[in-house]
């Protein structure tokens, strides 16, 4: 894709990687992403705005075949995926230096070996004038490691955000255009690399009030030329209350662990409670993900495999201890043969989680009559807690 003009003197590059399917060997990217670089022409130097991931510098650098001179290259964040392209560039315009927080300097010259004398470092607040256009660098550490910053174009009133707002989405519209496809893959990209910072990104968010923000210009996915709404869907993600939904990751191996589900999803709904079920033999990571960023309760529906939980279970158990959800209640299920330790093992994987560990229900074999009496007492716990605690 040829650079596309956003507005005067102002371009949007870098590529469009439509085949994607997983980041980090870890995150579905059903929809495949973008890496946004952008390119601000002043009226006596010119920036480049991050680059792009290594395998797709072609395209990035077939773009600046037709641009003169790069002085800045101004890098938000020292992951590759937007840093990557960075040597490539300095071999093209060896003239060009790098400006990044203090941080991002020594993880780019790990990471990227780039030299020491390439750098400029900028603190939190600082500008930098490119004749009749001014950045300005705000440090937002965590979105998504700790080096960050974002840019705040004055005279346009454009925040380039990098991750920070960002979507996995490949589509060749340069504006959002459909609010509710972004509003989902905005909340799953900050369910997957943003939901277990969000203190310091509240602290950003609140950086951020005092600027009239135009136009958020991220570095994956569409432009927001109406940012509002994408800032007010944070704000509920990253302050709001959790919600009245439990959300239940499963797996069961001969149908005993399944019973225990499907009863506890009847329970819960009888008793006004919304739940959304995640089988883990055939769920998307990241719509459980997705799922947690507003959950009151989390249930894991594990059965044991010899004297522990399901390995899939004790993997969703991980994937929870790792993102921190707000959840403030959380339950075990599931259906033993002889014995084992389940209920322990998953209870130790999940330190970072600040909830109230609610009753387990576990059975021998096949659910009888007492086990479903136990998850009736389960959802009915579960319901007037989060009625207590004003989850809607
Ligand atoms: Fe898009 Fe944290 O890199």
């Amino acid at each position: 894709m040829h650079k596309r003009k956003i507005m005067e003197n102002i371009y949007w590059m870098g590529a469009v990687d439509w085949d994607r399917r997983l980041f980090d060997s870890l995150i579905p990217l059903p929809d495949g992403t973008s890496y946004n670089a952008y390119l601000i022409e002043g009226s006596e130097k010119t920036a480049l705005l991050d680059t792009v991931d290594p395998p797709m510098s072609g395209e990035l650098m077939a773009q600046l075949g037709q641009v003169d001179k790069i002085d800045f290259i101004i890098s938000h964040h020292a992951e590759q995926d937007h840093s990557g392209a960075i040597p490539r560039v300095l071999e093209q315009f060896p003239e060009a230096k790098v400006v990044v927080t203090t941080k991002a300097k020594g993880m780019l010259m790990d990471l990227l070996k780039i030299p020491e004398n390439a750098f400029i470092t900028v603190q939190d607040g600082e500008t930098l004038s490119l004749g009749n256009k001014t950045l300005k660098f705000l440090y937002t550490p965590w979105v998504h490691w700790p080096e960050t910053m974002v840019t705040y174009l004055q005279e346009d009133k454009i925040l380039f955000s990098c991750d920070f707002y960002g979507s996995h989405i490949a589509t060749s519209d340069l504006f959002v255009n459909d609010q509710g496809r972004v509003h989902e893959a905005a909340k799953r990209y900050f369910a997957e690399i943003m939901m277990p910072f969000r203190n310091t990104i509240s602290r950003n968010m609140e950086k951020l009030r005092g600027y009239d923000i135009r136009m958020i210009a991220p570095s994956h996915g569409q432009i927001y030329d109406q940012p509002e709404w994408i800032m007010n869907a944070y704000r509920d993600w990253v302050l709001g209350n959790p919600h009245n939904v439990v959300v239940l990751p499963f797996v069961s191996m001969h149908g005993s662990t399944r019973q225990l589900v499907d009863h506890l999803t009847s329970a819960l709904v009888d008793r006004g409670v919304r739940i959304e079920l995640f089988n883990l033999a055939v769920t998307d990571i990241g719509k459980l993900a997705m799922a947690l960023v507003d959950a009151g309760t989390i249930v894991l529906g594990a059965p044991t495999v010899l004297v522990g939980p399901h390995p899939l279970a004790a993997y969703a158990a991980l994937l929870a201890n790792a993102l921190k959800p707000k959840a403030k209640f959380l339950s075990i299920i599931g259906s033993y043969g002889w014995g084992g330790k389940t209920v322990e093992t998953l209870a130790g994987m999940i330190p970072n989680l600040k909830v109230e560990v609610l009753e387990p229900v576990l059975c021998k074999g096949v659910p009888s009559a007492p086990d479903f009496e136990a998850l009736d007492k389960l959802a009915g716990t579960i319901a007037q807690k989060h009625k207590e605690n004003g989850f809607r």
